[in-house]
C-alpha cells in the first residue's frame, strides 16, 4: 500500500493525531504511517516467509532498537566501513562542496546522520548551504538526528521526511542545487536489479544541477568481510535476530529469538555478503496478524540481508547506465571503500525490459 498523505509538522504544532510535537524547529514529513507501515510488514513478511527461498527485506531491522544497535556496530573494531566512509568525507569535504556547490544538503538512509556533519561543514565553509534534508524509513532515529542537527546548527533548516527511498523518492523535497548523499553502503542492501530501478528513480528526481554522492563498499579479503558481519561481541547477531523481534510485536507472531542462529557467509558469485537466521531445532511459529503458522526445519535458512561489495568501475558502470556520469571518485589509504560524486547524464540509457 502507498501512503497518500503526509504530514508536515512544524514546530509545536499537534500532530496528526492531534498530540503536540515537542520537535521545535524540525519540519517532519511522514510518507509512512503506523497502517501503512504495518499492511507493508505484512505483505513482505507473508511473501518471505512462504517463499521459498525464505527472505525478508532489511528495511524491517530499523525499528528504535535496530537504529540503535547499528550506531553500535558502526563502532565495532570489525566493522570498518563507517570509519573508512568517515576518512574519506574527512579528506575530502572541501572537494565535494566546491565541486557541488549545493544550497541542500538531501540525506537518502540517513541514520544518525554522524558523518553528514562533515559534509554540512564542507557545504557551510563553502557559502551556499541554506537546508538539510533528512530521509530515512526509521522514524525515531531520523527525529533524534534531526534535533541533535538543529542544537550544532540552529540557522539550517533541517527537514525530516519519514519514508521509504524506494517507493517515496518523488515525494523529496525539490528546488535549489541539491547534493544528494547515500552513504554507508546502503546500496549495498539492494540487489543489482532493485539498484538499477531506485537510480533511475532518483535520477528521473533530479535536475541538471544536482549531484548524488554515493558510498559504496570495495570487494576485499572475505575473512575480514565475515569478519564485520559477524563481530565478537555479538552486537550483529542481535542487529540480525532484532528483525524477529520487530515482527514479534507489529504483527502478533512468536518467534523465540534464542531459536535462531546468526550466520554471515561470502557469496563469491554474488559478490555480497549474506546474513541469515538458522534455525537450531525444528520449530512452528505462528504469525496471528496473518493467521498462518510456519515451520522451520533445523539448519534451515531465513535471508535477512545482503551487503554487496563494489569495484571501482562496477559502480561506474552502474550508474551510467542508471543516467549518472562520474565527476570524481575517492577512496581511502587502504582502499576499503569508495565515495562517488556523480551527476545526471543527458538521458539514462533505455530501461531494460
Ligand atoms: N547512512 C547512515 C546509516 C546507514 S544504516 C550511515 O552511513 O551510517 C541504513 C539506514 O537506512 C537506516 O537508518 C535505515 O533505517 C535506513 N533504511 C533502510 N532501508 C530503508 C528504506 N527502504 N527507506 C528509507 N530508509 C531506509
Ligand atoms: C546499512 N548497511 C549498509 C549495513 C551493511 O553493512 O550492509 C547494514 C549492516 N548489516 C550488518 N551490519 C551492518
Amino acid at each position: 500500500m502507498t501512503a497518500r498523505t503526509s504530514t508536515t509538522t512544524p514546530a509545536g504544532a499537534a500532530g496528526p493525531d492531534g498530540s503536540a510535537q515537542p520537535l521545535a524547529g524540525l519540519i517532519v514529513d511522514r510518507h509512512v504511517n503506523a497502517a501503512d507501515r504495518a499492511v507493508n510488514l505484512a505483505r513482505d513478511v507473508l511473501a518471505g516467509l512462504t517463499g521459498n527461498p525464505r527472505e525478508l527485506p532489511p528495511k524491517w531491522f530499523y525499528d528504535a532498537t535496530g537504529g540503535m544497535l547499528f550506531d553500535e556496530i558502526t563502532r565495532l573494531p570489525e566493522y570498518y566501513p563507517t570509519r573508512r566512509e568517515r576518512a574519506i568525507l574527512d579528506s575530502h569535504a572541501g572537494a565535494i562542496a566546491a565541486a557541488c556547490a549545493a544550497d541542500t544538503l538531501v540525506e537518502l538512509g540517513s541514520g544518525t546522520s554522524e558523518k553528514t556533519r562533515l559534509l554540512l561543514d564542507a557545504l557551510r565553509a563553502d557559502g551556499g548551504l541554506r537546508r538539510f534534508v533528512a530521509f530515512d524509513v526509521d522514524e525515531a532515529t531520523l527525529t533524534q538526528a534531526g534535533r541533535s542537527l538543529i542544537a550544532t546548527y540552529p540557522d539550517l533548516a533541517v527537514h525530516a521526511v519519514v519514508g521509504d527511498f524506494e517507493r517515496h523518492l518523488a515525494r523529496l523535497p525539490g528546488g535549489g542545487r541539491r547534493l544528494i548523499a547515500f552513504l554507508g553502503g546502503t546500496i549495498g542492501n539492494m540487489r543489482p536489479a532493485q539498484r538499477e530501478a531506485f537510480l533511475r528513480a532518483l535520477r528521473e528526481q533530479c535536475g541538471s544541477t544536482d549531484a548524488l554522492l554515493l558510498g559504496t563498499d570495495l570487494v576485499k579479503d572475505p575473512d575480514r568481510l565475515v569478519a564485520a558481519y559477524d563481530d565478537g561481541a555479538g552486537v550483529t547477531a542481535a542487529f540480525n535476530r532484532n528483525v524477529l523481534t520487530v515482527i514479534n510485536r507489529e504483527l502478533g507472531a512468536d518467534f523465540d529469538i534464542r531459536g535462531f542462529a546468526h550466520v554471515a557467509r561470502w557469496n563469491a558469485a554474488d559478490s555480497w555478503i549474506e546474513m541469515r537466521l538458522r534455525a537450531v531445532r525444528d520449530q512452528q511459529v505462528t504469525i496471528d496478524s496473518l493467521a498462518l503458522a510456519i515451520e522451520f526445519q533445523r539448519g534451515e535458512d531465513l535471508l535477512t540481508e545482503i551487503s554487496a561489495k563494489f569495484t571501482r568501475d562496477g559502480i561506474t558502470a552502474e550508474l551510467a547506465d542508471a543516467g549518472w556520469a562520474v565527476a570524481q571518485q575517492w577512496t581511502d589509504p587502504e582502499g576499503d571503500f569508495a565515495v562517488t560524486l556523480a551527476t545526471p547524464s543527458t538521458a539514462p540509457s533505455a530501461a531494460p525490459v
